[in-house]
């Protein structure tokens, strides 16, 4: 099953070609530098949902260089509002460029650790984007739930933890392993959610 999964992603990466310039450029520099962002399929997911929805303003958890904030700002034609949380001072620096760089200014990228900041947002959000510490997903959820509007939808990537929910994981990971799998059940059993099986794991929330 897991290598036939492998298939279907190659498959997928096979039609997909990114032609924007500046997103290949990012592509480039976070595999050169090991800076962790959204695969080509979570990309492709990513920008298709978006796109069926008018969502006017999104929070992001976790910026690193701002690749996934400027894709979701370029598939809403910038027709919407992002606020972006990034906990590392280096990684805010890079995205905060790359946002002038791209000459978007519908985009608050703020530093310092979310947890702090979400509850300071005095704001609704459409759209909630968590793709941050695995340990901490249940308390960012918890965190920013309020802040969703009525219809509103949480997208969690990575939620299962490079497969490490489902096969052997090396024991340092027990800990984010454990928070991880109780936080899928307390999904299932409290709210209107979704698993998907692709990327690192997908969860969707609807309010
Ligand atoms: C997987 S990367 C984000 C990738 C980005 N969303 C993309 O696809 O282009 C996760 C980022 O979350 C940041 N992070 C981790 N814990 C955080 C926290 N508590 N608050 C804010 N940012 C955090 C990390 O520094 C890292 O840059």
């Amino acid at each position: 099953m897991l290598e036939e999964l492998k298939q279907a992603n190659d498959y997928i990466y096979s039609k997909l070609n990114e032609k924007n310039t500046f997103f290949l450029e990012l592509e480039e520099y976070a595999e050169k530098y090991n800076i962790p962002i959204i695969t080509k399929e979570v990309k492709e997911f990513l920008r298709f949902l978006l796109s069926t929805n008018k969502y006017q303003n999104i929070l992001e958890i976790g910026s690193a260089i701002g690749y996934s904030t400027l894709i979701m700002s370029k598939t809403l034609n910038d027709n919407c509002h992002i606020t972006t949380l990034e906990i590392d001072k280096e990684r805010y620096d890079i995205a905060k460029s790359n946002f002038k760089k791209s000459n978007n200014n519908n985009i608050d990228i703020l530093l310092g650790d979310a947890l702090d900041i979400i509850p300071t947002l005095n704001k609704k959000y459409d759209f909630i984007f968590i793709d941050a510490a695995k340990g901490q997903y249940q308390n960012f959820f918890n965190t920013s739930y309020n802040l969703l509007n009525e219809n509103g939808l949480i997208f969690i990537d990575n939620i299962m933890f490079r497969g490490y929910l489902y096969k052997e994981y090396p024991k340092r990971f027990k800990t984010i392993v454990k928070k991880l799998d109780n936080f899928i059940d307390y999904l299932y059993q409290n709210h209107d959610f979704t698993l998907l099986p692709f990327g690192d794991g997908i969860g969707l929330v609807k309010k």
